[in-house]
């Protein structure tokens, strides 16, 4: 059902915690399931310079997860608003359709977070 990528992430997550330092949080839920996730962002000179994520969902949800904070990992806040769900799943090598939801979570807190600290 899940690419070796997916199961990858979701078995050894790569971002995954609280920081105990942080500029910004995005928080987001997923209406459909009531899943949630939390991505941390360090910020300096518009870069991200640190980013973790704390989710609470299904496999999909975890490997989004991880995946998203390493492509957003060293990218400008322009950047990182341009990282798409198309580029997570493409980055997993794909996910199973009734699971493509899930990809929404980690770009929604990504995006929402680098949003919150430019207001
Ligand atoms: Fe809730 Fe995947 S089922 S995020």
């Amino acid at each position: 059902m899940y690419s070796e990528k997916v199961m990858k992430h979701f078995r050894n997550p790569k971002h995954m915690g609280t920081p105990k330092q942080y500029d910004v949080v995005g928080k987001v839920g997923n209406p459909v399931c009531g899943d949630v996730m939390h991505i941390y962002l360090k910020i300096r000179d518009e870069k991200i310079t640190d980013i973790d994520f704390k989710t609470m969902g299904c496999a999909a949800a975890i490997a989004t997860s991880s995946i998203t904070c390493e492509i957003a990992s060293g990218k400008t806040l322009d950047e990182a608003l341009k990282i798409t769900k198309k580029d997570v799943v493409d980055a997993l090598d794909g996910l199973p359709e009734n699971k493509i939801h899930c990809s929404n979570l980690a770009v929604d807190a990504l995006h929402k977070a680098v949003k919150e600290y430019r207001k």
